[in-house]
């Protein structure tokens, strides 16, 4: 098919068309560890890479294929290598791309592991990193030197939604050889295709909207280098081991089917929340990049098809309030992660940005007290009544 379909329409097709064995309407789950030869010469095309068969899940496997091209036609890319969660792949890029005094620049706030990873442990490496407030091309100017070899950040950026201007980072960066990698997971490519505007790597939690419903850990690395596609998966995920099991491709593909109906319902729900948040005399700094007096608001209009379903805010009062205000809580849930039908609630200084420096979060762009929000896709009013009760209670 030549067509060139929307995105719902890829989002449940593909757009090979291609027929499922037995002409099942969905795939079957390959749930095999090893593919079988023909014969030695068999072998020695499929080793060689002649042939596109199948050697051993932790290398390929078709229903991890159907994941990756699934995702490569969705974020504009030539192809896509499927990680056992968001942090394989991000591991798997940075390390595929960074040697020994190198030094990686990244942005002020980005999800706490990304953190950890760039600031512990690559340097365990020798890799040197830069802390940089992206969102000022100016100080990304002044912080480039030979050294830097890679740009990454979140945008919008876990847990303070920093909107970075992607373009003109791609811009100032290429000019220097330095590839941009984009974490793209609180977007999805239904509201942001970073590979459009230049980046070199796009990866994301597909454990968050694109798998959506709370039950799979997965990650995906995408690109339009098809060379760099193939040394990632061949030299990094299969030798690291990060690879997705092919059930939780099969949950993915499904959850990719509802992408677009699901992120339109969460940024709807999202967009009333905030703006019940950001009218209550209780709550102060309400971030949400689709509120007109937020930051990044024009940068997210320009780059982005819609502002994602993201809010932090802070309740007046300090911790005390805020401990009443979490246990006031009933149908949103306390708990890590995002992305899900169910409305999570979180601290991040308490839970997933715990690895920051406490004495450092503000100089970073958030509070102690800061909560952050992923807004499900439950009725909006049952939603907002339950923090109004939450917040009654404070
Ligand atoms: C922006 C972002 N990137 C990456 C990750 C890591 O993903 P995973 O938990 O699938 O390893 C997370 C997890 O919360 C995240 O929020």
């Amino acid at each position: 098919m030549s067509k060139e379909f929307r995105f719902d329409t890829k989002a449940i097709h593909g757009t090979d068309f291609k027929r499922n064995p037995e002409n099942a309407l969905n795939p079957p789950i390959f749930q095999t560890t090893t593919f079988v030869f023909e014969d030695l010469d068999h072998v020695e095309k499929v080793m060689s890479f002649e042939s596109q068969d199948y050697v051993y899940t932790r290398g390929n496997n078709p229903t991890l294929r159907l994941f990756e091209n699934r995702l490569a036609e969705l974020e504009y890319g030539k192809g896509a290598v499927a990680f056992s969660s968001g942090m394989a792949a991000i591991t798997s890029v940075l390390f595929s791309r960074l040697q020994p005094k190198d030094t990686v620049i990244t942005h002020k706030t980005l999800y706490g592991s990304s953190y950890n990873v760039i600031t512990n442990i690559l340097p365990k490496y020798g890799v040197n990193y830069k802390i940089v407030d992206l969102t000022d091309i100016e100080e990304l100017e002044k912080s480039i030197d030979e050294s830097v070899k890679v740009v990454y950040f979140e945008t919008p950026s876990n847990p303070n939604l920093s909107i970075i201007d992607i373009e003109k980072v791609v811009k100032i960066s290429h000019e220097k050889g330095i590839k941009v990698v984009v974490d793209n997971t609180f977007a999805t490519p239904y509201f942001q295709n970073p590979l459009l505007l230049g980046a070199d790597v796009v990866v994301h939690s597909a454990t968050k909207y694109i798998g959506g419903h709370g039950d799979a850990l997965g990650g995906v690395a995408v690109s339009k280098d098809e060379k760099y596609i193939h040394y990632l998966k061949f030299d990094y995920m299969c030798e690291f081991g990060g690879v997705m099991s092919p059930f939780n491709a099969w949950l993915m593909l499904r959850g990719i089917k509802t992408l677009g109906l699901r992120m339109r319902q969460h940024e709807k729900n999202a967009m009333e929340v905030a703006k019940f948040l950001n009218s209550h005399p209780k709550v102060k700094n309400v971030m949400y990049p689709g509120l007109e007096n937020f930051k990044g608001h024009e940068i997210a209009k320009k780059q982005m098809r819609g502002f994602g379903a993201i809010i932090s805010f802070e309740i007046e009062g300090g911790t005390k309030n805020l401990e009443k205000f979490i246990k006031g809580l009933k149908l949103c849930q306390l708990a890590v992660s995002l992305g899900d039908t169910e409305t999570l609630v979180e601290v991040p200084s308490l839970m997933t940005h715990r690895g920051y420096p406490k004495e450092k979060l503000e100089e970073f762009g958030f509070s102690e007290n800061m909560v952050r929000i992923s807004v499900g896709l439950e009725d909006y009013n049952d939603i907002i009544e339950d923090l109004e009760e939450a917040i009654k209670k404070i």
